[in-house]
């Protein structure tokens, strides 16, 4: 069964921005595209960079290290469709913002 963990708070994450948050130990980009909360694994599979630090364009975050581009809504990798990061169901209560492991 998902558990749902608050991460943070919807103000401290303004649209078009990424941020690194905590779920149970486990490091989560989250991120606003239009208003839009999307939770994706901050691991990026290239070689571990974290993509939550990086730039977001519309759907597609970037990784800060080489430049793999993530789409935030399904995972998959921009550059190579068969790679795809782990997503997780983002909700919002009274301005706090919950991801389901
Ligand atoms: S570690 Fe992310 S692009 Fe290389």
């Amino acid at each position: 069964m998902a558990t749902k963990v608050k991460v943070a708070e919807a103000r401290d994450i303004p649209v078009g921005q990424a941020r690194v948050v905590e779920a149970s130990g486990k490091p989560i980009a989250l991120v606003n595209a239009d208003g839009t909360l999307y939770a994706v694994d901050n691991t990026c599979l290239h070689r571990g960079g974290p993509v939550g630090e990086g730039d977001l364009d519309g759907l597609v975050l970037t990784c800060p290290w080489h430049g793999w581009r993530w789409d935030v809504k399904t995972g998959v990798s921009v550059n190579n469709p068969a790679v795809r990061l782990a997503c997780y169901a983002v909700s919002v209560e009274d301005g706090a913002v919950y991801v389901e492991l």
